[in-house]
């Protein structure tokens, strides 16, 4: 009785004990940027290319003190400077420079970027320079002074800058190098282009002194009526309010901050977001000096077995794989309506489920594809054959994992968290994504946890799931791509599963190539016939999987890859899209939109 008790009062504690923000595990990353005042940085900025570093290190590669980052003018005729970002090139922003320019196609290396823009001290608010992704590795710095740093090209990152900004003209430069290095996330080789540069929008983003940085607003898991979450207020004092509003639903609670976090939990009935009816609540954060509004949806998900249920109930997804390409002009995909033209596509293809690969799409993908209904696999790139050794790689992985979740955790459209694709079986890679997987359940313990596969192997009658990462994740991801790399076609049908996990599969990858227009016999490679029966055969063969719980082939639209040179066929592009670049539907888009309307509607 009295072991009980005191594990009783242990409890009770642990429940009262307020969390502090360094215990969200959270960076107080600004959530939700859309809804703040802010200075918009996108346009053209003045670029200077520098493929040996000139302006970063002197000849003894030492790092320069005076550097490009100063931005320095010439004040008298005898002056030597040898750089002037005012008469120099300039590029888009948001926008990768390989398609902007041709002599940058093939370009990995460093850019310079600058950008001027005006700004009013304000002795109320601080200022953030918020940037939502540059691809690879930035050093930013502000009126000649370094602010910081930032490696992965595919999740934001931001510095307080406040005391750094002065009246009225100011600039911002930024040192891009999308170098691969082996210790890098990718790593060297990947099968979409190194599109380098500040490939999303930057902003000078605004906040009250005492201003709500972060918050998480869900249901638990498992739990449809219960509202309950965080909300992370920087520099505001102990016993400050809080006030969380969902009008739609009548509901109203105060919250009071201790260390930081105010806590809060409301009893509620939400409409529960799901596909057909993809409902989200507009949710009103207030504090004394600060407001955020949020669209934000309410559903559960977990599995049961082999199923995947979505608010209780077993969902099938069926799914489209996508790269952040943009259609018809190519390159890093920048606006809103791109974003919504590879939804429609994904709409029409009779999609409810999209796996956004292999790193983090932009938060406007996240959020239209959430509007549009659509359920998320979102993906860090821990792809192929990383450093698994290398602390540095795991602590970098770490870290975009962190901000991917961070910037996405209210997203009820997001169901899975990926934490790799295709890695070679070893211990290390075991060890390094199970170390992965532990600090995901703990940002978010709400989410499914998966990774795609490609360990299987080929040339079997039975396909045998027995990868040791099948233990540490929720759902298990297959790549397979039966009648392209290899078996024929006809052999596909024919081919069978086992898993050793009561565990539900998404085929993550399956499918082949076709080049929009070229036709043939059904044995004919690159023929749009032969890529149609590489369909038809794998629906076949996945009809008779019966722990399948959804699919994603591979892929939504061609897209550009390095890898990709065979001429006149490829072109540089992966073409295995269902649509071509140019947005031409191919054969196979009609044979996947029938198994998905006509089967599993
Ligand atoms: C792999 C990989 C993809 C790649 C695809 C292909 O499975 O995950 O990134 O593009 O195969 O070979 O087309």
């Amino acid at each position: 009785m009295k072991l009980i008790k005191s594990i009783l009062i242990v409890f009770v504690i642990i429940l009262n004990t307020p969390l502090t923000a360094q215990e969200t595990g959270f960076s107080d990353l600004l959530q939700n940027i859309d809804s703040r005042e802010k200075i918009e940085l996108n346009g053209m900025w003045d670029i200077i290319v520098d493929p040996l570093e000139n302006g970063y290190y002197n000849h003894r590669l030492q790092v320069k003190d005076d550097g490009y980052f100063k931005n320095k003018k010439m004040e008298s005729p005898s002056d030597l400077i040898e750089y002037n970002f005012d008469t120099s090139s300039q590029l888009m922003v948001p926008g990768d420079w390989n398609t902007q320019m041709d002599k940058l196609y093939y370009y990995e290396g460093t850019v310079w970027y600058k950008k001027d823009f005006n700004y009013t001290i304000d002795s109320n608010e601080l200022a953030f320079l918020y940037f939502e992704a540059v691809n690879y590795e930035s050093i930013v710095y502000l009126n000649g002074e370094r602010i910081g740093s930032h490696v992965g090209g595919y999740t934001p990152f931001q510095f307080e800058v406040t005391d750094k900004l002065k009246e009225g003209n100011n600039f911002v430069v930024v040192k891009v190098d999308n170098k691969r290095k082996k210790e890098n996330v990718p790593t060297v080789n990947q099968d979409w282009w190194n599109y380098g540069g500040i490939t999303r929008s930057v902003h000078l983003v605004k906040t009250p002194i005492s201003h709500i940085a972060d918050y998480s607003i869900q249901l638990p898991k498992g739990n449809t009526k219960t509202i309950e979450g965080w909300v992370s207020v920087k520099n505001g004092k102990d016993g400050d309010a809080v006030n969380v509003s969902i009008p739609e639903l009548k509901k109203n609670v105060n919250a009071v901050v201790q260390n930081g976090i105010a806590k809060f939990s409301m009893k509620a009935k939400p409409v529960l977001w799901e596909p057909k009816k993809p409902k989200t609540y507009e949710v009103i954060l207030k504090t004394a000096t600060d407001k955020i509004t949020d669209q934000i949806g309410f559903r559960t998900i977990e599995t049961k077995g082999t199923k995947i249920l979505l608010n209780g109930k077993d969902i099938f997804l069926k799914g489209i794989s996508i790269h952040e390409e943009a259609p018809f002009k190519t390159g890093r995909v920048v606006s809103k309506e791109e974003c919504k033209i590879l939804l429609e596509w994904a709409k029409e293809l009779g999609c409810n489920f999209i796996r956004l690969a292999h790193y983090p799409h932009s938060e406007t993908m996240v959020r239209e594809a959430e509007k549009m209904g659509f359920i998320i696999w979102s993906e860090i790139p821990v792809y192929w054959t990383i450093q698994f050794e290398n602390k540095d790689t795991y602590a970098n992985a770490k870290n975009q994992l962190t901000e991917m979740i961070s910037r996405d955790k209210n997203r009820a459209a997001i169901v899975l968290w990926s934490m790799a694709n295709e890695t070679p079986e070893s211990e290390a890679r075991l060890s390094f994504i199970e170390n992965l997987v532990e600090q995901a359940r703990e940002l978010d313990n709400t989410r499914l946890i998966t990774a795609a596969l490609d360990t299987q192997g080929y040339g079997k009658d039975e396909n045998l799931i027995e990868d040791p990462l099948g233990k540490a994740v929720d759902v298990i991801g297959i790549n397979n791509y039966c009648g392209w790399y290899a078996g024929s076609t006809e052999s596909c049908s024919k081919l069978k599963w086992a898993s050793a996990y009561n565990k539900p599969m998404i085929m993550s990858e399956v499918g082949g190539g076709a080049l929009y227009g070229l036709h043939g016999e059904k044995n004919e490679r690159w023929t749009e016939e032969y890529q149609a029966e590489v369909y038809r055969t794998n629906i076949e063969m996945m009809r008779n999987i019966d722990f399948l719980a959804g699919l994603s082939p591979w892929i939504l639209m061609d897209f550009r890859s390095s890898r990709r040179p065979l001429k006149r066929i490829q072109d540089d592009f992966n073409r295995k899209g269902l649509i071509s670049e140019k947005g031409m539907k191919k054969q196979a888009f009609f044979i996947l939109r029938d198994y998905y309307l006509k089967e599993n509607n």
